[in-house]
């Protein structure tokens, strides 16, 4: 209770408990933000992340409580197990050839678990961000089966191993504890290999495809847009949003005028709908 604590790297940015997490939504709805995405840090990790869909689990609470203290907003759950395993990778892990990796095909029943629980707490879309080949596919049957083929997925399906994330790793903590995430990430070089993922999760039935991070990637954004004229949605990354704001604390460069000018930009490149750190300045701007 009543925890809301800053993250350096992230200014305006908090860990915050159930609590502070429903008065903070309040005060942002008040601000025009419709649409949230929510990020769990478990006080358990195991080797699985099986707090990930506990019925008690953390996320399972605060949809709990938005739910009932705000009727009209929309909750969307990032889904992936970095936050909730003890070694920080966004799966379970086996061995292969003496190095230990993820276990693609071993972790598909837990996300789609994960995504149930989800919803039964009271999330209304959600987003497998841990680029699992299969993802979607296994998260579709799991929800239908559940009953619950209302609900949307909104696919991490252009997700760059990034430089970018650094900060939100201090924020959910959540690093790699070995090794990086560049067996199941794409490379950075690659173009091709984003339209061939956000072909293959629109197969498999995404309803929304997200290119992250969104300020290297504009052309991604782009060709994404105009190859398969589906939702779009573009993840303004942690590292993105630290740059604008220590470079605008140093007095470098006019923060309200760069940070509109990058959310154009993403607009621009073909994003319907921006995930953003700065949603609440923006808001704050443009009323
Ligand atoms: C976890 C996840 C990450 C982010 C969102 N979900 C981190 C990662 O892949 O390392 C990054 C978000 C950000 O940097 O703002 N799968
Ligand atoms: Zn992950």
């Amino acid at each position: 209770m009543n925890i809301k604590n800053e993250i350096a790297s992230m200014p305006g940015n908090f860990q915050l408990s159930v609590d502070r997490l429903v008065d903070e939504v309040g005060a942002a709805e008040k601000l025009g933000i419709q649409a949230y995405i929510l990020f769990g840090i478990p006080t358990a990790k195991d080797g699985q992340g099986s707090s990930a869909w506990a019925d008690d689990g953390i996320v399972q609470q605060a949809l709990r409580a938005l739910r009932s203290a705000h009727k009209d907003i929309l909750l969307i759950t990032d889904e992936c197990f970095c936050e909730y395993t003890d070694h920080g990778h966004c799966g379970i892990l086996k061995e292969r050839r003496g190095t230990l990796d993820v276990d693609n095909d071993a972790t598909l029943p837990n996300l789609a678990r994960q995504c149930v629980s989800h919803v039964q707490a009271g999330a209304d879309m959600v987003a497998p961000s841990g680029m699992m080949d299969g993802m979607v596919s296994a998260i579709r049957k799991g929800l239908d089966d559940a009953g619950r083929s209302d609900i949307p997925i909104m696919s991490y399906a252009a997700k760059y191993a990034s430089g970018f994330y650094g900060p939100f790793r201090d924020a959910a903590e959540s690093p790699p504890q070995f090794g990086d995430r560049s067996s199941y990430q794409m490379d950075p070089a690659n173009t091709d290999e984003a339209l061939r993922e956000v072909a293959l999760d629109l197969d498999e039935g995404a309803d929304i495809v997200m290119v992250k991070p969104a300020l290297s990637y504009l052309d991604i954004i782009r060709r994404v847009k105009d190859r398969f004229g589906v939702p779009v949605a573009a993840y303004n990354v942690s590292g993105e949003f630290a740059m604008v704001k220590a470079a605008s604390a140093r007095g470098w460069i006019d923060e309200r005028r760069v940070t509109m000018e990058i959310l154009t930009s993403i607009k621009r490149a073909g994003a319907d709908m921006i995930l953003t750190y700065h949603a609440l300045d923006a808001a704050r701007w443009l009323r």
